[in-house]
Protein backbone atom coordinates (compact mmCIF):
# COMPACT_ATOMS: atom_id res chain seq x y z
CA UNK A 1 0.00 0.00 0.00
CA UNK A 2 1.27 3.49 -0.71
CA UNK A 3 1.87 5.84 1.59
CA UNK A 4 1.53 9.69 0.01
CA UNK A 5 4.48 11.46 0.88
CA UNK A 6 4.61 15.24 1.59
CA UNK A 7 3.02 17.01 -1.29
CA UNK A 8 1.05 14.23 -2.27
CA UNK A 9 -2.52 12.55 -2.55
CA UNK A 10 -3.07 8.80 -2.74
CA UNK A 11 -5.58 7.53 -5.11
CA UNK A 12 -7.74 4.80 -5.13
CA UNK A 13 -8.23 3.63 -8.79
CA UNK A 14 -11.20 3.06 -10.34
CA UNK A 15 -9.79 3.26 -13.62
CA UNK A 16 -6.58 2.93 -15.30
CA UNK A 17 -5.78 3.94 -19.19
CA UNK A 18 -3.66 2.24 -21.83
CA UNK A 19 -1.70 3.75 -24.23
CA UNK A 20 0.53 3.67 -26.45
CA UNK A 21 3.43 5.13 -24.89
CA UNK A 22 2.75 2.52 -22.42
CA UNK A 23 3.54 -0.28 -24.33
CA UNK A 24 6.34 1.37 -26.09
CA UNK A 25 7.81 1.74 -22.66
CA UNK A 26 7.43 -1.31 -21.86
CA UNK A 27 9.21 -2.43 -24.97
CA UNK A 28 12.03 -0.18 -24.16
CA UNK A 29 10.95 2.05 -27.67
CA UNK A 30 11.44 5.45 -28.23
CA UNK A 31 15.53 4.98 -26.12
CA UNK A 32 13.39 4.65 -23.07
CA UNK A 33 15.08 2.64 -20.17
CA UNK A 34 12.73 1.08 -17.28
CA UNK A 35 13.30 3.15 -14.56
CA UNK A 36 12.88 0.47 -12.26
CA UNK A 37 12.30 -3.26 -11.44
CA UNK A 38 9.40 -3.30 -11.00
CA UNK A 39 7.49 -0.75 -12.57
CA UNK A 40 3.65 -0.80 -12.34
CA UNK A 41 2.55 0.95 -16.34
CA UNK A 42 0.32 3.56 -17.44
CA UNK A 43 -0.08 7.17 -16.71
CA UNK A 44 -3.55 7.78 -17.43
CA UNK A 45 -5.89 7.30 -14.54
CA UNK A 46 -9.31 8.31 -12.39
CA UNK A 47 -10.37 7.58 -9.14
CA UNK A 48 -10.76 9.02 -5.16
CA UNK A 49 -8.51 10.24 -3.22
CA UNK A 50 -8.38 8.35 0.39
CA UNK A 51 -5.45 9.80 1.72
CA UNK A 52 -3.14 13.34 1.75
CA UNK A 53 0.55 13.44 2.71
CA UNK A 54 1.78 16.81 4.91
CA UNK A 55 0.39 19.93 3.25
CA UNK A 56 -2.16 19.00 1.29
CA UNK A 57 -5.74 19.71 2.69
CA UNK A 58 -7.11 17.33 4.03
CA UNK A 59 -10.55 18.11 2.54
CA UNK A 60 -9.52 16.57 -0.81
CA UNK A 61 -10.38 13.83 0.46
CA UNK A 62 -13.13 12.11 -1.11
CA UNK A 63 -12.68 13.83 -4.28
CA UNK A 64 -13.05 12.16 -7.57
CA UNK A 65 -9.98 12.86 -9.46
CA UNK A 66 -8.42 12.13 -12.73
CA UNK A 67 -4.27 11.63 -13.38
CA UNK A 68 -1.87 12.76 -15.87
CA UNK A 69 1.95 11.59 -15.73
CA UNK A 70 0.93 8.64 -13.47
CA UNK A 71 4.41 6.66 -14.19
CA UNK A 72 6.17 8.94 -16.01
CA UNK A 73 9.82 8.88 -14.42
CA UNK A 74 8.05 7.23 -11.43
CA UNK A 75 8.12 3.63 -11.18
CA UNK A 76 4.26 3.62 -10.18
CA UNK A 77 1.49 3.86 -12.25
CA UNK A 78 -1.98 3.39 -12.42
CA UNK A 79 -2.47 -0.19 -13.32
CA UNK A 80 -3.18 -0.64 -9.52
CA UNK A 81 -5.57 -0.49 -7.31
CA UNK A 82 -3.45 2.62 -5.09
CA UNK A 83 -1.08 5.15 -6.41
CA UNK A 84 0.49 8.04 -4.22
CA UNK A 85 1.87 10.64 -6.51
CA UNK A 86 2.46 14.79 -6.68
CA UNK A 87 -1.04 16.56 -5.52
CA UNK A 88 -1.32 18.65 -8.98
CA UNK A 89 -0.96 15.15 -10.97
CA UNK A 90 -4.60 14.39 -9.46
CA UNK A 91 -7.13 16.62 -11.17
CA UNK A 92 -10.87 17.21 -9.59
CA UNK A 93 -13.58 15.28 -11.90
CA UNK A 94 -16.51 16.18 -12.61
CA UNK A 95 -19.14 14.72 -11.30
CA UNK A 96 -21.25 14.57 -14.83
CA UNK A 97 -17.70 12.95 -16.26
CA UNK A 98 -17.28 8.90 -15.40
CA UNK A 99 -13.96 7.72 -14.24
CA UNK A 100 -13.90 5.43 -17.42
CA UNK A 101 -13.82 8.79 -19.21
CA UNK A 102 -11.32 10.36 -16.87
CA UNK A 103 -8.68 8.26 -17.33
CA UNK A 104 -8.90 8.94 -21.19
CA UNK A 105 -7.70 12.49 -20.21
CA UNK A 106 -4.39 12.19 -19.30
CA UNK A 107 -2.27 11.53 -22.42
CA UNK A 108 -5.60 11.47 -25.55
CA UNK A 109 -7.30 14.93 -24.30
CA UNK A 110 -4.31 16.57 -23.24
CA UNK A 111 -2.37 15.81 -26.27
CA UNK A 112 -5.05 17.21 -27.97
CA UNK A 113 -5.59 20.38 -25.81
CA UNK A 114 -1.22 20.78 -26.53
CA UNK A 115 -1.65 19.94 -30.67
CA UNK A 116 -4.03 23.00 -30.54
CA UNK A 117 -2.57 25.53 -28.49
CA UNK A 118 0.16 25.01 -30.60
CA UNK A 119 -2.01 25.04 -33.74
CA UNK A 120 -3.13 28.53 -32.78
CA UNK A 121 -6.37 27.97 -34.88
CA UNK A 122 -8.32 30.96 -35.54
CA UNK A 123 -11.96 30.83 -36.89
CA UNK A 124 -12.63 29.86 -40.56
CA UNK A 125 -9.25 28.26 -40.16
CA UNK A 126 -9.03 24.75 -41.99
CA UNK A 127 -7.11 21.64 -40.07
CA UNK A 128 -6.14 18.42 -41.28
CA UNK A 129 -6.33 15.71 -38.26
CA UNK A 130 -4.39 12.85 -39.46
CA UNK A 131 -5.54 9.68 -37.56
CA UNK A 132 -9.06 11.15 -37.08
CA UNK A 133 -10.20 8.32 -35.31
CA UNK A 134 -7.91 7.69 -33.05
CA UNK A 135 -7.44 8.59 -29.12
CA UNK A 136 -5.80 12.04 -29.66
CA UNK A 137 -7.30 12.32 -32.92
CA UNK A 138 -10.78 12.09 -31.15
CA UNK A 139 -10.19 15.03 -29.25
CA UNK A 140 -8.33 16.97 -31.76
CA UNK A 141 -11.49 17.05 -33.72
CA UNK A 142 -13.65 18.17 -31.31
CA UNK A 143 -11.03 20.82 -29.78
CA UNK A 144 -10.86 21.93 -33.29
CA UNK A 145 -14.22 22.08 -33.86
CA UNK A 146 -14.43 24.18 -30.69
CA UNK A 147 -11.85 26.69 -32.00
CA UNK A 148 -14.59 27.33 -35.30
CA UNK A 149 -12.61 25.31 -37.66
CA UNK A 150 -13.11 23.34 -40.43
CA UNK A 151 -11.82 19.89 -39.71
CA UNK A 152 -10.73 16.98 -42.72
CA UNK A 153 -9.71 13.55 -40.84
CA UNK A 154 -8.18 11.24 -42.47
CA UNK A 155 -8.97 7.43 -41.84
CA UNK A 156 -8.60 4.63 -43.20
CA UNK A 157 -12.25 2.80 -43.55
CA UNK A 158 -15.45 3.78 -43.32
CA UNK A 159 -16.29 3.08 -39.71
CA UNK A 160 -13.73 4.90 -38.84
CA UNK A 161 -14.88 7.66 -41.41
CA UNK A 162 -18.37 7.40 -39.28
CA UNK A 163 -16.64 7.97 -36.01
CA UNK A 164 -14.64 10.84 -37.16
CA UNK A 165 -17.68 12.49 -37.98
CA UNK A 166 -19.40 11.74 -34.90
CA UNK A 167 -16.67 13.86 -33.40
CA UNK A 168 -17.53 16.60 -35.64
CA UNK A 169 -15.13 16.38 -38.21
CA UNK A 170 -16.33 18.05 -41.49
CA UNK A 171 -14.77 15.66 -44.09
CA UNK A 172 -13.67 12.47 -43.67
CA UNK A 173 -10.52 10.63 -45.84
CA UNK A 174 -9.35 7.63 -46.65
CA UNK A 175 -6.15 8.61 -47.21
CA UNK A 176 -5.35 4.13 -47.81
CA UNK A 177 -7.70 4.48 -50.81
CA UNK A 178 -8.15 8.23 -51.64
CA UNK A 179 -6.01 10.59 -53.41
CA UNK A 180 -5.74 13.02 -50.25
CA UNK A 181 -3.50 15.45 -52.13
CA UNK A 182 -6.88 15.62 -54.65
CA UNK A 183 -9.25 15.39 -51.91
CA UNK A 184 -7.81 18.26 -49.80
CA UNK A 185 -7.15 20.56 -52.88
CA UNK A 186 -10.79 19.65 -53.86
CA UNK A 187 -11.73 20.42 -50.57
CA UNK A 188 -9.51 23.46 -49.99
CA UNK A 189 -10.67 25.17 -52.82
CA UNK A 190 -6.99 24.28 -54.28
CA UNK A 191 -5.27 26.18 -51.11
CA UNK A 192 -4.46 23.56 -49.42
CA UNK A 193 -5.17 23.58 -45.00
CA UNK A 194 -3.67 25.77 -42.33
CA UNK A 195 -2.59 23.64 -39.91
CA UNK A 196 -1.86 19.32 -40.02
CA UNK A 197 -2.25 17.81 -36.59
CA UNK A 198 0.13 15.12 -37.48
CA UNK A 199 0.19 11.60 -35.60
CA UNK A 200 2.79 10.20 -38.01
CA UNK A 201 5.51 12.55 -39.22
CA UNK A 202 7.69 9.86 -40.56
CA UNK A 203 5.16 8.21 -42.45
CA UNK A 204 3.17 11.44 -44.18
CA UNK A 205 5.57 14.34 -44.59
CA UNK A 206 6.19 13.64 -47.72
CA UNK A 207 2.47 14.39 -48.81
CA UNK A 208 2.97 18.08 -47.42
CA UNK A 209 3.57 19.77 -50.13
CA UNK A 210 0.19 18.53 -51.58
CA UNK A 211 -1.36 19.32 -48.61
CA UNK A 212 -0.50 22.78 -46.77
CA UNK A 213 -1.12 26.28 -47.77
CA UNK A 214 2.24 28.58 -47.94
CA UNK A 215 2.90 29.51 -44.29
CA UNK A 216 1.00 26.74 -43.21
CA UNK A 217 1.67 24.78 -39.52
CA UNK A 218 2.23 21.09 -38.94
CA UNK A 219 2.00 20.09 -35.15
CA UNK A 220 3.85 17.26 -34.87
CA UNK A 221 2.83 14.55 -31.77
CA UNK A 222 3.79 11.26 -33.25
CA UNK A 223 5.87 9.24 -35.04
CA UNK A 224 6.16 5.69 -36.32
CA UNK A 225 10.12 5.81 -36.69
CA UNK A 226 12.79 7.71 -35.08
CA UNK A 227 14.12 9.53 -38.12
CA UNK A 228 11.66 11.26 -40.50
CA UNK A 229 12.80 12.54 -44.35
CA UNK A 230 11.34 16.02 -44.65
CA UNK A 231 10.89 17.80 -47.78
CA UNK A 232 12.79 20.17 -46.45
CA UNK A 233 12.98 22.91 -49.57
CA UNK A 234 9.94 22.88 -49.94
CA UNK A 235 9.15 23.67 -46.27
CA UNK A 236 11.40 26.58 -46.01
CA UNK A 237 10.30 27.98 -49.83
CA UNK A 238 6.78 28.09 -47.94
CA UNK A 239 7.85 29.26 -44.94
CA UNK A 240 6.28 26.40 -42.99
CA UNK A 241 5.98 25.94 -39.15
CA UNK A 242 7.30 22.49 -37.72
CA UNK A 243 6.36 22.02 -33.98
CA UNK A 244 6.63 19.32 -31.89
CA UNK A 245 5.73 18.08 -28.49
CA UNK A 246 5.83 15.25 -25.69
CA UNK A 247 2.92 15.85 -23.45
CA UNK A 248 4.94 14.36 -20.72
CA UNK A 249 7.12 17.50 -20.74
CA UNK A 250 4.70 20.56 -21.31
CA UNK A 251 5.44 23.80 -19.60
CA UNK A 252 3.79 24.16 -16.45
CA UNK A 253 1.74 27.50 -17.77
CA UNK A 254 0.37 25.21 -20.52
CA UNK A 255 -0.38 22.45 -17.73
CA UNK A 256 -2.19 24.41 -15.43
CA UNK A 257 -3.94 26.38 -18.61
CA UNK A 258 -4.82 22.73 -20.37
CA UNK A 259 -6.37 21.85 -16.73
CA UNK A 260 -8.90 25.04 -16.73
CA UNK A 261 -9.95 24.82 -20.24
CA UNK A 262 -10.40 20.84 -20.17
CA UNK A 263 -12.16 21.19 -16.36
CA UNK A 264 -14.57 23.81 -17.98
CA UNK A 265 -15.34 21.73 -21.17
CA UNK A 266 -15.72 18.68 -19.15
CA UNK A 267 -17.99 20.44 -16.77
CA UNK A 268 -19.97 21.86 -19.55
CA UNK A 269 -20.42 18.27 -21.06
CA UNK A 270 -18.73 19.72 -24.36
CA UNK A 271 -16.44 16.74 -24.61
CA UNK A 272 -17.17 12.97 -25.91
CA UNK A 273 -15.12 10.21 -24.77
CA UNK A 274 -15.47 6.64 -26.26
CA UNK A 275 -14.49 3.88 -24.25
CA UNK A 276 -13.77 1.16 -26.96
CA UNK A 277 -13.31 -1.65 -24.23
CA UNK A 278 -13.58 -1.83 -20.13
CA UNK A 279 -11.25 -4.90 -18.87
CA UNK A 280 -10.40 -6.33 -15.76
CA UNK A 281 -7.01 -5.29 -14.63
CA UNK A 282 -5.71 -9.17 -14.80
CA UNK A 283 -5.93 -8.61 -18.32
CA UNK A 284 -3.71 -6.02 -18.94
CA UNK A 285 -1.18 -7.68 -21.28
CA UNK A 286 -4.45 -8.19 -23.93
CA UNK A 287 -5.20 -4.45 -23.20
CA UNK A 288 -2.02 -3.51 -24.30
CA UNK A 289 -1.54 -5.77 -27.59
CA UNK A 290 -5.19 -4.49 -28.10
CA UNK A 291 -3.28 -0.91 -27.78
CA UNK A 292 -0.69 -2.27 -30.10
CA UNK A 293 -2.74 -3.33 -32.88
CA UNK A 294 -4.17 0.01 -33.41
CA UNK A 295 -7.15 -1.10 -34.96
CA UNK A 296 -9.74 -0.26 -32.24
CA UNK A 297 -11.92 3.12 -32.20
CA UNK A 298 -11.60 4.35 -28.50
CA UNK A 299 -9.41 3.83 -25.33
CA UNK A 300 -9.38 0.73 -23.30
CA UNK A 301 -9.32 0.86 -19.75
CA UNK A 302 -8.92 -1.52 -16.99
CA UNK A 303 -11.19 -2.05 -14.00
CA UNK A 304 -8.64 -3.04 -10.81
N1 LIG B 1 3.93 13.37 -28.39
C1 LIG B 1 3.13 12.93 -27.45
O1 LIG B 1 3.18 13.40 -26.32
C2 LIG B 1 2.12 11.87 -27.77
C3 LIG B 1 0.94 11.82 -27.02
C4 LIG B 1 -0.04 10.88 -27.35
C5 LIG B 1 0.21 9.97 -28.38
N2 LIG B 1 1.38 10.01 -29.03
C6 LIG B 1 1.64 9.07 -30.14
O2 LIG B 1 0.69 9.39 -31.14
C7 LIG B 1 0.29 8.22 -31.83
C8 LIG B 1 -1.24 8.11 -31.81
O3 LIG B 1 -1.69 7.89 -30.48
P1 LIG B 1 -3.21 7.46 -30.23
O4 LIG B 1 -3.36 7.15 -28.81
O5 LIG B 1 -4.16 8.44 -30.85
O6 LIG B 1 -3.25 6.10 -31.07
P2 LIG B 1 -4.47 5.28 -31.69
O7 LIG B 1 -5.69 5.46 -30.86
O8 LIG B 1 -3.97 3.94 -32.01
O9 LIG B 1 -4.78 6.08 -33.04
C9 LIG B 1 -3.89 6.18 -34.10
C10 LIG B 1 -4.77 6.37 -35.35
O10 LIG B 1 -3.95 6.80 -36.44
C11 LIG B 1 -4.29 6.05 -37.61
N3 LIG B 1 -3.09 6.01 -38.45
C12 LIG B 1 -2.05 5.14 -38.39
N4 LIG B 1 -1.11 5.48 -39.30
C13 LIG B 1 -1.58 6.57 -39.94
C14 LIG B 1 -1.05 7.38 -40.98
N5 LIG B 1 0.14 7.14 -41.54
N6 LIG B 1 -1.78 8.44 -41.39
C15 LIG B 1 -2.98 8.72 -40.84
N7 LIG B 1 -3.53 7.98 -39.84
C16 LIG B 1 -2.83 6.91 -39.41
C17 LIG B 1 -4.76 4.72 -37.08
O11 LIG B 1 -5.67 4.10 -37.93
P3 LIG B 1 -5.23 3.25 -39.22
O12 LIG B 1 -3.98 2.47 -38.84
O13 LIG B 1 -6.41 2.38 -39.48
O14 LIG B 1 -4.98 4.25 -40.27
C18 LIG B 1 -5.47 5.10 -35.79
O15 LIG B 1 -6.83 5.43 -36.02
C19 LIG B 1 1.02 7.07 -31.15
O16 LIG B 1 2.20 6.81 -31.90
C20 LIG B 1 1.38 7.62 -29.79
O17 LIG B 1 2.52 6.99 -29.24
C21 LIG B 1 2.35 10.94 -28.75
Amino acid sequence: MPQPGPGEVRVRIRASGANPSDWKTRKGGSGRKLIAPPVIPHSDGAGDIDAVGEGVPASRIGERVWIWNGQWKRASGTAAEYIALPAQQAVPLPANVSYDEGACLGIPGFTAWQAMRLAALQPGDTVLVQGGAGSVGHYAIQLAKLRGATVLATVSSEAKAAHARAAGADHAIDYRREDLGARVAELTGGRGVDCIIEMDLAANAASYPKLLRPHGRVVVYGMSGAEATLPTMWLMQNSIGLQFFLIYEIAQADRDAGVRELTDLLAAGKLKHTIALRLPLAEIARAHDLVEGGTLMGNVVLAP
